[in-house]
């Protein structure tokens, strides 16, 4: 079977798309033996994204996608943006990020925590490059709940629901997010190939 390299070592990330592909082989950075950090060192998620899947190819030549998500929250000016992994700082926990985002929202009213996550996916195949993208809608609440999911989830509620992405199923979480949206698309495109 055709291999497709996901320059990613979330594993559970990998076995979530190769679900919903049958006829390529997803192939994760750990079944390369390849432990090693990859660059991402963008400005923007597209950035970001092709970074790590250019890097990727250039190493292995194996057709490659990488991912790359961030929170873009408006009172914030789209902080923290880009850097959503590390915005409380180099090793901070989930939990030091969602803090530091409560604590610069404190008395902001409602109306104005109005927040969206995006996924961008950059595909190199057979030489080309292509992005898919996929954002959801919410705003971030003035205290956690929920013990669900991971990041930012306890403090997001998507638009049209009245929980946080830690509130809710999985299965609902997987067909709504960003994510799922963005990588619905490199599914779409990937099974027509
Ligand atoms: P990555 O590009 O998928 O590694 O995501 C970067 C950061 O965004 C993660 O470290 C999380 O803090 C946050 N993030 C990404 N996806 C989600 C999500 O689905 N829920 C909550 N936080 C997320």
């Amino acid at each position: 079977m055709n291999k497709i390299v996901f320059a990613s070592h979330n594993i559970h990330k990998v076995s979530e798309i190769q679900h919903s592909i049958e006829k390529w082989d997803i192939v994760s950075l750990k079944d390369l033996d390849y432990a090693d950090d990859i660059p991402e060192t963008g400005s923007t998620l597209r950035e970001n994204a092709l970074q790590k899947a250019q890097f990727v190819y250039d190493k292995f030549g194996y057709n490659c996608f990488a991912d790359d998500t961030g929170l873009e929250i408006d009172f914030l000016n789209g902080e923290p943006g880009v850097f959503s992994a590390r915005y409380a700082g180099e090793n901070c926990s989930f939990e030091d990020n969602t803090n530091k985002v409560l604590e610069k929202l404190k008395s902001v009213p409602m109306e104005k925590r109005t927040a969206r996550f995006k996924t961008t996916i950059c595909l190199i195949f057979e030489g080309e490059k292509y992005f898919f993208d996929g954002e959801v809608e919410g705003h971030i609440c003035e205290e956690k709940s929920g013990e669900m999911g991971f990041g930012y989830d306890p403090i997001f509620k998507p638009i049209n629901y009245n929980i946080t992405f830690a509130e809710m199923d999985l299965d609902l979480k997987n067909k709504i997010s960003h994510r799922a949206i963005a990588s619905a698309k490199l599914v779409e495109f990937l099974n027509q190939k």
